[in-house]
């Protein structure tokens, strides 16, 4: 793929679209890893003589009402923070304002203009211009720019206006560096895995990973699987699941699912069970069945033993989602140890993904011990799917 390095950049235009949805209140930015993930393609940009035009949207507008808690001016501001120069922020996402101002940067300087959703929105209609990849818009984005470097992997799998759109109007898209090493990391351990290559899978539902799991079971060698979605394959194999969370109509799935991939697939051992989902309620540890009156919220020691010796020998480990009700502090262990252990895997390529194995593995100071933490959410799960992701089928080749 054509990379931002490929690029001539000096005294031009330079379109980018980043992946600046931060979680937001009140206009007070929960964490800036997005902001901070994309930092070294435009500081390259700009080092190199380019207008760093940047695009993103910020969480889902619908209604005029949402878009006043969904500007971009914070995260504008927090940008120049971090880059330690002055941003241009341009609060509207068309039209004179936005021209001329672009039209007044110097090589070196930086413009964020507002959420691109605003877009979706107009005189109080949705009209989803921007989600809907409605072709002007597209058009009139690209033209803003002499040429358009996409790093926004966390929105890879939409197809909108300003990622997909402006990319069919410009004669060549390049990749930013984070959407290079998102391709490099996941892409790799999908496609080319140095084995052996262990998933360690997790999170509430086993909807949200079937698509996960089967494409992993054909490349992967363990899949370790953790959370809630644990106990509608428990419910599969007719292991007593208490009050435990249980997606009913997916119990058919987890069958085929547990047929399909005989020892490949390792399910917890035991788990931390409450009478209630609460931090303080009582809770024990059980192996196998889970007591009537009680809810399993957490894999158990054994389980989190048994899961380290498969992950000591791996040369490829891909981790996405919690081990079990992470944000309780009594039921947070499986997803800390995990992350603790993946920090110790020197020898293996550790590629993190979802917002609670981040968190455990930040939480824990192990980040920085690990390959990849990647910025997408979706973006991640329909990569680790196997499906072709608009954003990157955008970008040029060489
Ligand atoms: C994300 O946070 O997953 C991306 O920024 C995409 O956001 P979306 O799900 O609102 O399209």
């Amino acid at each position: 793929k054509l990379t931002v390095s490929d690029l001539d950049l000096k005294g031009k235009k330079v379109l980018m679209r980043v992946d600046f949805n931060v979680p937001i209140k009140d206009g007070v930015i929960g964490n800036d890893n997005r902001i901070v993930a994309a930092l070294p393609t435009i500081k390259y940009v700009i080092e190199h003589g380019g207008k760093a035009i940047l695009l993103s949207h910020l969480g889902r507008i619908k209604k005029e009402d949402d878009k006043p808690g969904l500007s971009m001016r914070p995260v504008a501001e927090r940008l120049s923070n971090l880059l330690n120069k002055p941003v241009t922020f341009v609060p509207t996402t068309e039209g004179k304002q936005l021209e001329d101002a672009i039209d007044g940067l110097n090589d070196g300087d930086v413009l964020v203009m507002e959420n691109t959703r605003y877009e979706d929105v107009k005189d109080g209609e949705y009209v989803k211009r921007e989600s809907g990849n409605d072709p002007e818009l597209g058009k009139y984005w690209a033209s803003l720019g002499d040429v358009f470097v996409n790093d926004a992997f966390g929105t890879a799998h939409r197809s909108h206006a300003s990622n997909a759109g402006i990319a069919a109007n410009m004669a060549q898209t390049a990749a930013g560096f984070l959407m290079e090493k998102e391709i490099k990391f996941i892409g790799g351990a999908v496609d080319n895995p140095e084995h052996p290559f262990v998933a360690i899978l997790g999170g509430a539902k086993v909807s949200d990973k079937i698509g996960v799991i089967d494409n992993l079971l054909a490349k992967a060698d363990k899949i370790l699987i953790g959370g809630g979605m644990t106990y509608t394959f428990y419910a599969a194999k007719g292991i007593k699941i208490g009050n435990s969370l249980v997606e009913k109509d997916k119990i058919d799935l987890a069958k085929e699912i547990l047929d399909k991939a005989g020892d490949k697939l390792v399910l917890p051992v035991d788990s931390v069970v409450a009478e209630k989902f609460d931090n303080d309620a009582p809770h024990k540890t059980v192996e196998g069945d889970v007591p009537d009156g009680y809810m399993a919220l957490d894999i158990g020691p054994k389980s989190i033993a048994e899961f380290e010796d498969v992950l000591k020998s791996a040369k490829t480990v891909v981790w996405n989602g919690p081990m079990g009700v992470f944000e309780m502090s009594n039921y947070a262990e499986g997803t800390l140890e995990i992350g603790k252990f993946l920090g110790t895997l020197t020898e293996a390529k550790t590629i993190v993904g979802g917002g609670d194995s981040t968190a455990a593995v930040q939480q824990l100071g192990v980040a920085d011990k690990l390959s990849h933490i990647s910025t997408g959410g979706g973006a991640s799960l329909e990569y680790l799917e196997g499906k072709t992701l608009p954003g990157i089928a955008a970008i040029s080749d060489k």
